[in-house]
């Protein structure tokens, strides 16, 4: 799963000159919270001057040559965006105030995300390159991705989410994009979400739907797909690392219910929405993850990601994802599988996949999709890392964290509980309302080679 985003639509401030022509505007000064991370070998690490950007359907989006809305709540204003291609002439992407309106915090390497500090829910960002203009793009076959994460004030429906996107590095920047990387342009990830307003250099707004519950968000006619391996999906009560594959390479363009992968076309579309999960509930082990639990969802924890290739070398195939945990200290093994019918492990492997499939009665399109090897594929052309907080307006998160999913499946039935929380728990209106300060916390973000990025 990934998040649904949502945007906040300011009132004008008007001040300043003009903008560029989708495009950038110039009400307030884009500058990108400092994110310093380590790139490691075995001979030690040395810091790398990034900085963090906010995506681009979270910004205000105003006239050119003014400041009228061209997106307001959850419509688009007819005047300035008749069609895909008139909007993207016709409207700039602004500046962002990330502390005072995103309540994102960045310093010393340290990033914290709120969920609901004002009236814009949720947030989005993405990690940028030294030269502040492009994304950082990640290789990740037979490295090791390493963060320090704080979970502990994330309850039942939410997830502070780490991942990575095959987006383009420079954000899709275009004659019709000038905005690019810089504005946090070009997301997509393996749900091919349609509610990005801008695909490609073109608005989104051609068949243009409100959502029926989000009063920020809707869908339009353009899904954006690609292949997304996420590291981290997790609240305080349940965490998942998942594999999607898709069968094109980097941003591909979804049209219609059947490619974009809609309602009962989800194994159709060309990204594999479902994914090859590691949820240690989920495979049988209640008391490895959670408040007070072996790893401890109280206080901060060291999660370390792997990615194995078959010769154990950068171009092998990809074969096996590892998970190993550090916490007060301690190197925690990943739990194992307990569940009859897979065989005990706890890595993901194409075995593993087959066999979880097989015994939760799920539709195996990873393995459709081209599983271990073709996510492979993906990281060997470079991954863009993303980072968010988000409330679920599809399924309340219930695929992660609920003692059930779904709600009316038999719990004792292999797969259906995936954690504590309640059947009918995440509801994005309760969760906005009673936890708009619960908060995600990463920091000490390091990568390289295996086994150089943590230690006991
Ligand atoms: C859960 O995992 C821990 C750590 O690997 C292990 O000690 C414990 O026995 C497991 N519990 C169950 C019920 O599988």
């Amino acid at each position: 799963m990934a998040s649904m985003q949502r945007s906040l639509a300011l009132t004008a401030l008007a001040f300043g000159a003009g903008a560029w022509a989708q495009q950038a505007g110039t009400s307030t000064a884009e500058n990108h919270p400092s994110m310093p991370w380590d790139l490691c070998t075995a001979s030690g690490c040395t810091e790398q001057k990034g900085s963090i950007v906010l995506d681009s359907n979270w910004r205000w989006v105003h006239n050119v040559d003014g400041y009228t809305n061209c997106y307001d709540g959850n419509t688009w204003n007819a005047d300035y965006c008749p069609n895909n291609q008139a909007c993207a002439e016709n409207c700039a992407l602004d500046g962002a105030d990330y502390t005072g309106t995103y309540g994102i915090q960045a310093s010393d390497g340290s990033l914290t995300l709120t969920l609901k500090p004002g009236s814009n829910v949720g947030s989005r960002v993405y990690l940028m390159a030294t030269d502040d203009e492009n994304y950082e793009m990640f290789k990740l076959k037979n490295k090791e991705f390493t963060v320090d994460v704080d979970v502990s004030n994330l309850p039942c429906g939410l997830n502070g989410a780490l991942y990575f996107v095959s987006m383009a590095e420079d954000g899709d920047l275009s004659a019709t994009n000038k905005a690019g990387a810089k504005y946090g342009t070009g997301y997509c990830d393996s749900q091919c979400p349609q509610d990005i307003k801008f695909i490609d250099g073109k608005a989104n707004v051609d068949g243009w739907t409100p959502s029926d519950g989000d009063p920020n968000s809707g869908t339009g006619n353009i899904g954006a797909c690609c292949a997304e391996m996420d590291i981290w999906e997790a609240n305080s009560i349940s965490a998942a690392y998942t594999p999607h594959p898709c069968d094109g390479n980097g941003l591909v363009e979804c049209t219609s219910d059947a490619e974009c992968g809609v309602g009962d076309n989800r194994y159709k579309g060309t990204c594999d929405r479902d994914g090859c999960d590691f949820n240690s509930f989920r495979l049988g082990n209640e008391s490895f993850y959670g408040p007070g639990d072996i790893v401890d969802t109280g206080s901060k924890m060291t999660v370390v990601t792997q990615f194995i290739t078959s010769d154990n070398t950068d171009t092998g195939d990809l074969t096996a994802i590892r998970r190993v945990y550090v916490q007060g200290g301690k190197v925690i093994a990943n739990s194992q599988s307990d569940v009859a019918g897979i065989d005990k492990t706890n890595e993901i492997t194409s075995a593993f996949c087959t066999q979880q499939k097989d015994v939760f009665g799920d539709t195996n399109s990873f393995a459709d999709k081209g599983g271990l090897a073709k996510m492979g594929d993906a990281m060997a052309d470079g991954m863009v890392l993303v980072l968010s907080i988000w409330d679920d307006y599809t399924a309340g998160m219930r695929w992660l964290d609920a003692e059930a999913y779904p709600a009316d499946a038999d719990p004792s039935k292999p797969g259906i509980a995936r954690g504590t929380c309640a059947v009918d728990s995440g509801v994005p209106s309760e969760v906005e309302s009673q936890f708009g300060d619960a908060s995600v916390t990463f920091s000490n973000i390091k990568f390289g080679a295996i086994g150089s990025t943590y230690s006991s």
